[in-house]
């Protein structure tokens, strides 16, 4: 595999599954409000403590100098900085990623920061949350005392981590925080989740001109089941609901009018949208974060549906994760050429890739977890044959560095190159760490 030298190898994280560490004026987030309500997340885990990173960072970067990464991408508890989500700053809180940002900087690691990844502060879903615009104005705000804080050694950021999924999964399924079921409410929430975007892409830069700006889009490719007339329009509007909804405005091409057309004829009420609001969701960016797991096939009646479509488990028949996910690598390039087509972004960074398995300490206490492997390497050959057919992808971040609080899954689903064992705290490299570690040295 052959890789260009400017190529960042990464690993990625988020606040609510690793930190824990809910004290030193940390508020609460919508996420602790979830998991601590009876029946929304597998055994009614919760993130209190995680991987308690927040006491254990210097052993995390310790390890991720280790695996020999360029970068890393964490994201910003809210909660923790503000929490109240706007007012008065937590000095603790600012102090925990000034730390963690010098260390980084020290092991030679790059912070890549995204700004939200889903824990909004519970004060302002006390407000509305995303169905509310003045969190619009909340979120530039905290993106302007990060920038003041970190810009100096902080040079790439993320705006949102998959507007899709807070907007849909937390305002729609109901199944991720704020456990919302209304769909008309998350169209609401996607649109000023885009917005806050757009907000935060040009505060960031106008008062810290070396920032490069980006987001993180989650992607699902699809194709339609069959060839059928049914099916052929429920994958269109599957893709439009899932995808293009997000990059479309992102890129300055407004929602796609076949959706708009579609929530017409569905009554839907589309008042949300404001004059302006359009270009102001469209600021130029410096890379497109794409975070790609898997993609599907859609057939008529689900449309509007999240998978799985295979129940998860630990004996996944082949071919899928234990998140129930199909292992697709041929649909990253293709998929990254289409968008790179239509969108023509500068750079492309896949800002999330990974597999579900379960596989832990053997007798030897050796973990060899050959599935992520196998998982891994089919993605990153993909990815190599595409940079060597000229597609201007810049990084690669695994996800995840840990074994962590899979949301709504609990700690059921390890998606870690580490294994973390979340009695005692240990931390055990897998076998995929291993692989991970030669397949970057062998690159340079
Ligand atoms: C993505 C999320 C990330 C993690 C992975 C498995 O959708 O951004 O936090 O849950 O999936």
């Amino acid at each position: 595999m052959r890789f260009p030298d400017s190529f960042l190898w990464g690993a990625a994280t988020s606040a609510y599954q690793i930190e824990g560490g809910r004290e030193e004026g940390k508020g609460t987030s919508i996420w602790d409000t979830f998991a601590h309500t009876p029946g929304k997340t597998y055994l009614g885990q919760t993130g209190d403590s995680a991987c308690d990173h927040y006491h254990r960072f210097a052993e995390d970067v310790e390890l991720m100098a280790r695996l020999g990464i360029d970068v890393y991408r964490f994201s910003i508890a809210w909660s923790r900085v503000l929490p109240e989500g706007i007012g008065a700053a937590n000095p603790n809180g600012l102090g925990f990623y000034d730390r963690l940002v010098d260390d980084l900087v020290a092991h030679r690691i790059q912070p890549w920061v995204t700004i939200f990844h889903w824990d909004l502060p519970q004060s302002l879903q006390d407000q509305g949350g995303w169905a509310n615009r003045e969190t619009v104005a909340a979120f530039a705000e905290f993106t302007r005392l990060l920038g003041d804080t970190l810009a100096d050694r902080v040079f790439n950021w993320i705006t949102i981590n998959e507007p899709w999924v807070a907007a849909f999964l937390g305002h729609y399924e109901g199944i991720h925080a704020p456990g919302v079921t209304e769909f008309d409410t998350a169209l609401v929430a996607a649109h000023n989740l885009l917005l806050s975007h757009g907000k935060a892409a040009t505060t960031l830069r106008e008062r810290n001109p070396d920032a490069r700006v980006g987001i993180a889009l989650d992607c699902r490719p699809s194709q339609p089941a069959s060839d059928s007339l049914e099916d052929r329009e429920a994958q269109r509007h599957f893709d439009g609901f899932r995808n293009r909804w997000f990059f479309d405005p992102v890129f300055g091409r407004g929602y796609p009018a076949d959706m708009l057309e579609d929530y017409r004829k569905a009554d839907r009420s589309l008042d949300f949208i404001r004059e302006g609001d359009l270009e102001s969701m469209a600021p130029p960016i410096d890379f497109l974060g794409v975070n790609y797991y898997t993609s599907l096939a859609v057939g008529a009646g689900r449309e509007e549906s999240e998978e799985p479509v295979v129940a998860p488990g630990p004996n996944p028949p082949e071919g899928f994760t234990e998140m129930g996910w199909e292992i697709t690598p041929e649909a990253l390039p293709r998929y990254l050429w289409e968008l790179y087509e239509r969108y023509h972004p500068s750079q492309i960074i896949v800002t999330e890739n990974g597999a579900s398995y379960s596989d832990g300490p053997d007798a030897n206490g050796v973990v060899n977890d050959q599935r992520r492997i196998d998982y891994l390497h089919r993605h990153v050959e993909a990815l190599a044959q595409a940079i060597d057919d000229g597609l201007p992808v810049g990084g690669y971040f695994c996800w995840s560095l840990l074994d962590n609080f899979e949301w709504g899954h609990g700690f059921s689903q390890r998606f870690g190159l580490v294994w973390v064992d979340f009695e005692t705290q240990t931390r055990i490299p897998k076998a995929s760490f291993e692989w991970y570690r030669r397949t970057i040295k062998a690159s340079r």
